[in-house]
């Protein structure tokens, strides 16, 4: 049986820093920040919007692609950045997406990696009961203190896609390679909004992980390098992915993959699954029938390195514009706003555009509140 993407969407939220104006508040050449870290821009998230707003509205334009929601009787919600360390961000999505009562719902957790180990997940449960359909969320805020090397990599974003058989986007094959090992690279405590991490430490686990994890999956596919047509890498910045790809490939391009996140930032679980997006967005060669690899990390560390072959058709699954159209509509914020946004006292939750349906309103005895808005 055939499994894998039927659909697929991502949201962000509808505010940016461009990172010429952070280089020139932090004094740094900006030619460090896009040519060294390859970023642009990154996506800021204003007090009534969070993983939650965000994914609902990405689950929103990815369930609207299959004929009956009622098949999806598994939500899976990966992320590191939510909120509550015990009710699932999920339960927020499948309530606002109006799912029905009989459909198991969870978060999963490690680092970037998460939305990965959703798909596996997802697929296996989908070969056992070949009628269902799963939702996956990968959604992700990210923050590292102010002036900190972190900085410019902030972000946030998440992806929807549904896990069905005869997938009408991409057939995920079965092989993988993996490589797990605990480190201290990137972490967060429970107490922190901001993430620690050693840079360093991290990019060289990153690849060091990578390629591990493809020579397991060539070891047990018996497929050739050469046989994989292009590769979508995690992308915590756009550098760190092409670095890896000319370790890896040398000569092919990534550069259709990383159109998003360059001007979105770090979006951690969902990152990978976007550069997939952008992929499919913005390459000119038909990609029927081609084997796509997929290098998925998340500090700590796991890494997957697995493959999907694009299905027929699958253009006709494409949101292109409108995805685009989501990135241009953004606005840009002033430095003044970004410091302020980063404040954690301000809780000014009605003076900001949602990008989607649903808008977080207020906290109320440590419950966050959630309205459906009216317009957007
Ligand atoms: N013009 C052009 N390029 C310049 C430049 C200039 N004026 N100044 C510096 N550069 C280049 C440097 O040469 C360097 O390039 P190379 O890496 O090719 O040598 C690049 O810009 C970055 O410069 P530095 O190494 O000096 O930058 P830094 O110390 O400020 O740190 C960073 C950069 C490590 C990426 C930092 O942003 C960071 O730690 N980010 C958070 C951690 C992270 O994202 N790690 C990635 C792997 S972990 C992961 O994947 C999980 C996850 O999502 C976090």
């Amino acid at each position: 049986m055939k499994i894998g993407i039927d659909s697929i969407a991502f949201a962000t939220s509808g505010y940016f820093l461009s990172l010429e104006t952070l280089a020139k508040y932090r004094n740094v050449d900006f030619a460090k920040y896009c040519a060294g870290i390859g970023q642009m821009k990154m996506s800021i998230f204003p007090p009534n919007e969070d993983v939650v707003t965000v994914a609902v509205e990405a689950a929103r334009k990815a369930i609207s692609g299959i004929e009956d929601k009622n098949n999806v009787d598994m939500l899976i919600f990966a992320t590191e950045s939510s909120f509550d360390l015990s009710k699932s961000a999920g339960i927020y999505v499948h309530h606002f997406l109006k799912l029905k009562e009989n459909c198991r719902v969870f978060d999963l957790k490690q680092a970037c990696y998460s939305a990965t180990a959703a798909l596996r997940l997802a697929k296996s449960y989908v070969r056992e009961n070949p009628d269902s359909k799963v939702l996956v969320i990968g959604s992700d805020v990210v923050k590292y203190s102010p002036r900190t090397s972190g900085e410019p990599t902030q972000g946030g974003a998440a992806v929807a896609f549904v896990v069905a058989k005869d997938p009408r986007i991409l057939e995920i094959e079965p092989w993988a390679g993996i490589h797990t090992t605990d480190i201290m690279d990137f972490w967060r405590p429970s107490h922190l909004e901001e993430a620690l991490f050693d840079g360093k430490l991290s990019a060289q686990n990153y690849l060091k992980s990578m390629h591990i994890s493809v020579a397991r999956y060539l070891e047990k596919s018996n497929i050739a390098i050469s046989d994989v047509n292009h590769v979508c890498f995690h992308a915590p910045f756009c550098k760190m992915a092409q670095k890896a790809n000319s370790q890896l490939f040398r000569l092919k391009s990534i550069g259709e993959t990383l159109i998003y996140n360059s001007v979105i930032g770090n979006s951690c679980s969902a990152s990978l699954y976007i550069c997939f997006v952008s992929l499919l967005d913005h390459i000119k060669d038909d990609l029927t029938g081609k084997r796509i690899g997929f290098f998925s990390y998340g500090s700590g560390s796991v890494a997957e390195f697995f493959s999907g072959i694009v299905t027929k058709n699958y253009r006709q699954m494409l949101d292109t514009q409108n995805n685009q159209k989501m990135l241009t509509d953004r606005v840009e914020i002033s430095f003044q706003e970004y410091e302020s946004l980063g404040n954690r006292e301000n809780l000014d939750f009605h003076s900001y555009k949602n990008v989607g349906e649903v808008a977080m309103f207020g906290i109320n005895n440590h419950q966050r509140m959630y309205k459906v808005r009216k317009t957007y």
